[in-house]
């Protein structure tokens, strides 16, 4: 998928081996990662790379004479019939705010839906409750997610689990949804 955003023209596609520098400097300028959790992202990435992470999926946005500027993960979550989970989302700072954030969750979307209900009917994405992440929770439901849970202190004392929910198939197609 090619878009236009700011100017740069702007390419998802699946994540490469290569882009795990640029991938993890988003995880870290995003403040979605701390320095001191990179050992769990790298593991993660690492993964996908040489395909242990069987069915987990990375994708890049990449902008012409830029390079890679956003970045998201997703996977069948555990115990759970069909629902997927987005569970690393992030857009370089300097490009907020210019559709790209969009554009991975519906190249997310469309590439589960592709996949039919037999193999995904939900897609979740977790996110905290803070201030600071108001606008996260506003670019979800400007999204069409509907927010359908909070997990009390998971994050801390005073940072709450928000999770986010939207079907990925037409009511009563895939079993009830
Ligand atoms: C959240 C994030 C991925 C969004 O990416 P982005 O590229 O900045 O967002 P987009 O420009 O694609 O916004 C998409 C749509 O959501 C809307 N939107 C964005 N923020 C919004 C908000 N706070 N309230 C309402 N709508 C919002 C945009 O207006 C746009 O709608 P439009 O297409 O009709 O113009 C990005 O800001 C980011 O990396 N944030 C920090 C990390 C983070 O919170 N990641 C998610 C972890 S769960």
């Amino acid at each position: 998928m090619v878009t236009d955003h700011n100017r740069v023209d702007t390419r998802t596609r699946a994540a490469r081996a290569a882009d795990a520098t640029a991938v993890r400097d988003i995880a870290v300028a995003t403040g979605l990662f701390q320095p001191d959790e990179l050992g769990d992202f790298d593991a993660m990435y690492a993964g996908y790379c040489d395909g242990s992470l069987t069915d987990h999926a990375w994708l890049v946005a990449q902008a012409d004479g830029v390079g890679v500027i956003g970045a998201a993960y997703y996977a069948p979550e555990p115990f759970s019939d069909r629902v997927w989970n987005l569970y690393f989302l992030g857009v370089r700072p300097d490009h907020h705010g210019g559709g790209i954030g969009g554009v991975l969750v519906d190249t997310v979307e469309q590439a589960l839906r592709e996949a039919g209900a037999q193999v995904a009917r939900v897609l979740i994405v977790e996110t905290s409750s803070t201030e600071g992440f108001e606008s996260t929770r506003g670019f979800y439901r400007k999204l069409g997610f509907d927010q359908e849970a909070r997990i009390r202190q998971f994050y801390g004392p005073d940072d709450d689990k928000i999770v986010f929910w939207k079907s990925l198939v037409e009511p009563g197609v895939g079993g009830t949804v």
